[in-house]
């Protein structure tokens, strides 16, 4: 049965979703159908769909009792809106049904697993927040939550440890049938950890081990974890609060780390091998990952950040978008992203430079837009360069920029001018590997952000922007000469 709670919720997105123009959103990226939107959730393939569900408020572009918003596509890149899925509307999910994951059962029914949050009184007077894992089953548009929720608790943690911070279960498939999921949680140090569960049925879940420990390296609690194997390595995805800058590799604040390993299957923990950041712009958190049906495993994240939520206008009717699809691999210790090849379906009005000189400040004809696939090829000329920078999103006043220093081998996003409306984090540098000034770039506009690939998808820098999308200018600007190879498309809706 349709809680009074989720019916209010289904019926007013489908009215406050006609106020949106298609042209206030990103046209291939996912924005909520109104309201805020923060994770993704249950990013899953399911009777021949994709299907996104977001951590999801809908009456105000601000964080609040949190619902499960519900979309579902062919390509990851049109989405349909479909009728919210979950409302906080139990007792054990009253402040919240948080993050969370879903995964097709045997007969059929999909299984959405997500941390119901509550409040409980104390013995001391006090009331405090508890987190459980709670289940709802459904057929890919109704939901009916289960009624043994919760199937994970405090009981189910090891001792000492938090049940206020143990969140955001991630479920999936044994070669075997049966089920695992990682949930996030803190040990008594504060820190993070990471606890593996196992289920027969996917209904009744049991503590496995404590697969990773964050032993307060890179943060304090980890949130939205995800594991899987790929090309032949254990890969722990995990989105830290509370980090430290590292040198370049990891910032202040809300931050993401890929650690890639091997998994001790005598013990059931996770065996580190090295670690990066996922990806070196502003905006990208809490990603999830799918495996599609030809196999190829795919991430999106939430681009957008904790730490500047605070950038959102209040005259837009919606906040909060994903990142691009991403299919991700493993090479040399390292996870590589690179935009879905279903993108380049919508590529048109391919304009081609090869071997272009840029020496101070230049635009070339027909490289100019704001949803578009640009690659960029850059090598020093006769003589070494100091700096390369490519101004995009641009008209009289404002621009963001992608600034590469070759002889540091640094790289810059920066949208300080950008029409940002908010002095926040503006601009992230990263090392990159390149040598001679070479460095190869993809660079994908779409209205409201911007996603630098580099290297072949080595490193990613994400960013949301807040410029009027009528700035569609181009410009590169050197300091020495730059041999450039460019090809730029249109990216259809
Ligand atoms: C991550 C997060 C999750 C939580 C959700 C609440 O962005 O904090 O840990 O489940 O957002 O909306």
């Amino acid at each position: 049965m349709t809680s009074q709670m989720l019916c209010k919720a289904r019926k007013y997105e489908e009215i406050a979703e006609k106020v949106i123009k298609k042209e206030e959103r990103p046209a291939f990226h996912f924005s909520p159908r109104t309201g805020w939107m923060n994770d993704p959730n249950g990013f899953s393939y399911y009777k021949g769909k994709y299907h996104m569900f977001y951590q999801y408020y809908p009456y105000d572009t601000r964080w609040n009792s949190m619902h499960w918003g519900h979309a579902v596509s062919d390509d990851l890149l049109h989405w349909e809106y479909v009728p919210a899925a979950l409302a906080p509307d139990e007792n054990y999910d009253k402040e919240g049904c948080f993050s969370g994951s879903a995964i097709a059962l045997p007969d059929g029914r999909q299984l959405l697993i997500y941390t119901g949050v509550a409040r409980k009184a104390q013995e001391d007077g006090t009331d405090c927040e508890i987190q459980t894992q709670c289940i709802a089953v459904g057929d890919g548009t109704n939901y009916e939550k289960y009624e043994n929720n919760p199937v994970l608790d405090e009981k189910h943690i090891p001792e000492g440890s938090s049940k206020v911070d143990f969140r955001d279960p991630k479920v999936w498939k044994k070669e075997d049938g049966s089920f695992a999921c990682v949930v996030g949680n803190r040990p008594a140090d504060g820190s993070g950890q990471i606890l593996l569960y196992s289920s027969l049925d996917g209904f009744k879940w049991e503590f496995v081990s404590v697969l990773a420990e964050n032993r307060n390296r890179f943060g304090k609690m980890w949130e939205c974890p995800d594991f899987f194997e790929l090309d032949g390595k254990y890969i722990l995805l995990v989105s830290p609060q509370y980090m430290q800058g590292k040198g370049l590799e990891y910032h202040n604040g809300n931050g993401t780390v890929c650690f890639v390993g091997d998994l001790d299957k005598s013990t059931n923990t996770f065996k580190e091998e090295s670690n990066h950041a996922i990806d070196y712009g502003i905006d990208f958190y809490a990603p999830q990952t799918v495996i599609a049906p030809d196999g190829r495993r795919i991430m999106i994240g939430w681009m957008q950040n904790w730490d500047t939520v605070g950038l959102y206008s209040p005259e837009k009717k919606w906040f909060g978008q994903m990142s691009l699809p991403r299919e991700i691999s493993v090479k040399n210790g390292r996870l590589y992203q690179w935009p879905i090849r279903e993108l380049e379906e919508l590529r048109e009005e391919k304009v081609v430079y090869h071997d272009v000189t840029v020496e101070g400040t230049m635009k070339l004809e027909g490289i100019k837009g704001r949803k578009i696939d640009l690659e960029l090829e850059l090598s020093a000329g006769e003589d070494s360069y100091k700096k390369f920078m490519l101004q995009f999103a641009q008209n009289e006043e404002h621009y963001t920029s992608v600034c590469f220093w070759p002889q540091e081998s640094l790289l810059e996003i920066d949208r300080k001018f950008s029409g940002a409306s908010k002095d926040t984090v503006h601009e992230r540098k990263c090392q990159v590997n390149s040598y001679n000034g070479k460095l190869e770039m993809r660079v994908i506009l779409d209205q409201y952000s911007v996603e630098v690939f580099v290297n072949h998808g080595e490193q990613v820098l994400s960013a949301t922007l807040y410029t009027d999308p009528a700035a569609e200018g181009i410009t590169f600007l050197t300091e020495g000469k730059v041999k450039m190879n460019v090809i730029k498309y249109d990216l259809q809706e």
